[in-house]
């Protein structure tokens, strides 16, 4: 069983300039949920002026139809996102920081150990309002301005981000530039210190890896995948940084090797090409080109 998270409504457009209006977020939300998908990050309580695609984030949560055996996320930095985050009734947030301090900085415009402490209050605030916390830790496998980035380091932030009481840690590829070893190599160094259950996978696919990178946590032992509709996605803070592995690759490559995700490919594609016509631009995904070709045949 593998678990997919998917991202695109969050991750996908905060890197887009167009804002794409509430109410087609919703439809894209309900689209996403009839294709089967079920653990869904929608959006980011982050200062609006830093993510303008995602000034909407109130309206939005508020506005989510609620359904049986789907959950809701949302970024939260700091202690004003889970105030608004709360008073939205999301079902799950996510607190971020960088495993390095320049990509931090630039991010969240703070150092890693005054985010620690953050992190920790809100985590705290958040479990007291009976609220699960998912923790992401961008750029494990390589920053854009310090470039390596030391298991030593990634271990120590995932340890004490736990004992907050995160349930889970996202392993950010921010940059995509992980390759299948690098991950097995870093997921075994982490495997001595962390459960690998309480572990996802966040790969972006910069450089076509994101796929391989998949499959290879996947064997070691992660269950958890982040992926975004369409290949949409980016930071905004990490210059060249290209989308998420896209779900319609994910879903066809378990799929194909006899992993049942639940998810239906056409109706997932369905709603990507819906939003490429909203951003009027084709997303990256290898699977939807070959849908969208298809369909004109
Ligand atoms: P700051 O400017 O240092 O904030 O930004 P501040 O604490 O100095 O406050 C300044 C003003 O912002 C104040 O208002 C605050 O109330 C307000 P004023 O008193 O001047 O009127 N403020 C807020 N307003 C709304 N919502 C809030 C909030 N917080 C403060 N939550 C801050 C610090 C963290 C807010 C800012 O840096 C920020 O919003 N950063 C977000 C950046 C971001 O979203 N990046 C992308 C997500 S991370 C990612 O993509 C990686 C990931 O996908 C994994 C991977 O791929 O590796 C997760
Ligand atoms: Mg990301």
């Amino acid at each position: 069983m593998v678990k997919i998270v998917e991202v695109g409504l969050r991750d996908g457009l905060q890197n887009e300039s167009t804002f794409i209006p509430t109410e087609i977020k919703v439809e894209c939300i309900q689209g996403l949920i009839a294709a089967g998908l079920k653990h869904l990050e929608v959006t980011s309580f982050v200062h609006p002026k830093w993510i303008p695609s995602l000034r909407d984030a109130d309206k939005l949560v508020t506005s989510l139809p609620r359904v049986h055996e789907v959950s809701y996320r949302a970024l939260v930095p700091n202690r004003r996102g889970l105030e608004r985050a709360l008073a939205a009734d999301i079902d799950e947030v996510a607190v971020f920081l960088s495993a390095s301090e320049t990509h931090n900085k630039k991010n969240i415009n703070q150092s890693i150990a005054d985010s620690l402490t953050s992190m920790q209050e809100v985590t705290a605030l958040a479990i007291s309002a009976k609220k699960k916390v998912r923790g992401y830790v961008s750029t494990v496998f390589g920053c854009p301005y310090e470039g390596k980035v030391s298991h030593r380091q990634v271990i120590e932030i995932c340890e004490r981000l736990l004992s907050y009481g995160v349930y889970e840690i996202s392993l950010g590829d921010t940059i995509g530039v992980a390759t299948p070893k690098q991950v097995k190599q870093m997921l075994r160094s982490l495997g001595e210190y962390v459960p690998m259950r309480t572990l996802a996978g966040h790969f972006h696919d910069t450089h076509g890896t994101a796929l391989a990178n998949s499959y290879v946590a996947l064997e070691e032992g992660i269950s958890t995948l982040d992926s975004s509709f369409g290949g949409l996605g980016g930071c905004p803070y990490a210059p060249g940084a290209a989308g998420n592995m896209a779900t319609e690759d994910l879903i066809y490559m378990l799929e194909g090797n006899g992993v049942s995700t639940g998810v239906n490919l056409s109706n997932l594609c369905a709603v990507s090409v819906k939003l490429q016509e909203w951003l009027q631009k084709p997303l990256p995904s290898r699977v939807l080109h070959h849908y969208v070709a298809a369909a004109k045949r």
